[in-house]
């Protein structure tokens, strides 16, 4: 699990387990024939919404329907989906999909999300300011934890006084009963009893007074003054909320100057997510978002400690969820892998030698032996238990292929002889490329003893690309009154796929190696940063149309004067 994949939604979806899900939200793209509505414009994109736009409005639910069928599949009985769609179409998605799919009884709740405030424009028309969320359990045992709004929406009407002591804000109440009580009639550290009397037994109070949850009115000279009464002090970190139901107002659309904010139109706010996810789902469970876009679903589903996966036929939403989630890691998150189309020849090249072997071994088909070093000059063997030898280079040699033969021999010799008179292969070997030399020896022994061996490229096996390649120009714009100076970086960058976008990491630790935007989504690759007099470590990081990247790191030094170190 965890895992981010490039792709259309229904194909992968086909390929997944039934009833393996506990929650799935999705944000497909709205109906709305709006060049808004290409958020990310690469060829993936551009190929989904021609899809989609290839009819009117039953083409769009057709598109749709087919997805919903194969989520309302991979939902666990006891399963939540929520959909989030607009104006444009939410009825008909009600109606003929969700209705028909799930079934009316499994309706839970139209969730009215009111994202933007009445502008301008309200003054000539009404104003539409809501989403909706459609939501539909798949049966009617399901999870459910009550929703109570956020803290902060109340605080400030209720929770008006803080005195700075570490608790946060409160509010005074009434401790006077309502009804007449004659039990609870008693004076209270010299304060009398109001009228009715109070609304705790002297115990309560007596507890309430140790936890310091009771306030006393004083006079000028800190002495309690009597003729005013005590009231109870509730903090707001204590309380729940409101309790809500399914019309939120409290939580804000993404707003420009916010930090979770990435730069792309339809970013879904944390805090609505952060909502769906706690009501409908518990820790270690499966939240799935199928349209994942820059990744918000996901994201907040790992701060929930919830299992996750995310698809996204666009190159850049994957690549910006995968930043995102690494901008977040820390030393307990859990790893997460992400799969593209193609692979990096350079990056499996140098990848470790054990674990490439093993990968591309099971990539083959075939079993790895699990053996460092591997077994009489083997590193794995196909179901039948024909050998296979892996090689992490390039341009393989004769002598690899003559120690090979050897090896198969050795490895299992009653096989070896089995299958060479049966014209069948006597072992594979796996590399990036093979010379001439080996190319005519495999030749040679196939005509002079018969002996068949396999030479199998790694490109055959896994679609392999290489990354970009990249370089940053530094130019000093200019030295502020604050003793900041101001570089502009340019990043160069040229891949065979085509360079989709370019991020920037403006404090790199060259220790640890770890890329962390700064800025995710730079469609230019150019950027101004200030800085102050020192050494600094800049990173920028290049991503293609196959997802593939390139790093580069400048160091400079800034004293006055920028210069490249
Ligand atoms: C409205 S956005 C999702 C935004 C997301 N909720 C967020 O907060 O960032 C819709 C996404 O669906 C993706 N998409 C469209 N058609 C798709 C398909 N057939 N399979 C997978 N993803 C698709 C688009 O690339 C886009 O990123």
């Amino acid at each position: 699990m965890n895992q981010l994949i490039l792709g259309d939604n229904l194909e992968i979806m086909r390929k997944m387990e039934s009833e393996s899900i506990d929650l799935i939200y999705l944000d497909p793209p709205f109906f709305s024939n709006r060049n808004y509505e290409v958020i990310w414009g690469d060829k993936g994109e551009v190929r989904s919404f021609e899809d989609r736009w290839s009819g009117g409005i039953d083409h769009y639910i057709a598109w749709l329907k087919e997805r919903v069928s194969e989520m309302h599949r991979l939902l666990k009985p006891t399963g939540s989906i929520f959909l989030h769609c607009d104006w444009h179409a939410n009825a008909e998605i009600k109606v003929y999909i969700l209705n028909k799919i799930f079934g009316e009884h499994n309706f839970r709740g139209d969730i009215i999300w009111q994202r933007t405030n009445a502008h301008n424009d309200a003054k000539r028309k009404l104003a539409v300011l809501t989403d909706t969320i459609w939501y539909y359990t798949k049966t009617d045992n399901f999870t459910y934890y009550p929703i109570y709004s956020d803290h902060n929406e109340i605080s400030s009407k209720f929770y008006s006084y803080n005195d700075n002591d570490g608790m946060g804000f409160y509010q005074l109440t009434d401790i006077s009963s309502p009804n007449p009580r004659p039990n609870m009639m008693y004076d209270w550290l010299g304060f009398p009893f109001p009228q009715k009397g109070w609304r705790f037994q002297k115990e309560t109070m007596q507890k309430l007074h140790d936890e310091g949850k009771i306030y006393y009115p004083k006079k000028h000279d800190g002495s309690f003054d009597f003729s005013k009464r005590p009231r109870l002090i509730r903090y707001l970190n204590e309380q729940k909320g409101l309790l809500l139901g399914n019309i939120w107002i409290d939580i804000n659309n993404v707003q420009s100057q916010s930090n979770e904010r990435i730069g792309y139109p339809t970013q879904k706010p944390e805090k609505l997510l952060e909502r769906i996810i706690l009501a409908s789902s518990n820790e270690g469970d499966i939240v799935f978002d199928p349209f994942v876009g820059g990744g918000t679903t996901i994201v907040v589903a790992d701060k929930l400690k919830r299992n996750w996966l995310g698809i996204d036929q666009s190159v850049q939403a994957i690549k910006v969820s995968e930043m995102r989630l690494n901008n977040q890691q820390n030393l307990f998150s859990a790893d997460f892998t992400v799969l593209l189309h193609k692979y990096d020849y350079e990056k499996l090249f140098n990848q470790d030698p054990f674990e490439f072997e093993k990968w591309i071994i099971e990539r083959f088909g075939g079993n790895p032996h699990g053996k460092k070093g591997g077994d009489k000059g083997t590193d794995g063997k196909m179901r039948d238990g024909t050998p296979i030898q892996v090689k992490q280079s390039e341009n393989i040699g004769v002598n690899v292929i003559k120690n090979f033969s050897v090896s198969a021999r050795q490895y299992d010799k009653t096989l070896f002889e089995k299958n060479q008179k049966q014209n069948l292969p006597v072992g594979y070997i796996i590399a990036f490329s093979f010379g001439k030399g080996a190319v005519q020896e495999v030749a040679r022994l196939k005509n002079e003893d018969n002996i068949i061996i396999k030479l199998v490229q790694v490109d055959e096996i896994v679609p392999l690309a290489k990354k970009p390649k990249l370089s940053i120009e530094i130019k000093q714009l200019s030295k502020d009154t604050k003793g900041l100076t101001e570089i502009e970086f340019t990043a160069i960058a040229t891949s065979d796929a085509g360079i989709e976008f370019f991020s920037w990491d403006f404090e790199y630790s060259e220790e640890e190696k770890k890329f962390k935007a700064s800025i995710m989504l730079d469609k230019e690759g150019n950027q101004s940063h200030k800085f102050k007099p020192g050494i600094h470590n800049i990173a920028v990081k290049a991503v293609d149309n196959e997802g593939l990247e390139a790093i580069e790191v400048v160091k400079v030094k800034v004293n006055g004067v920028v210069e490249a170190v």
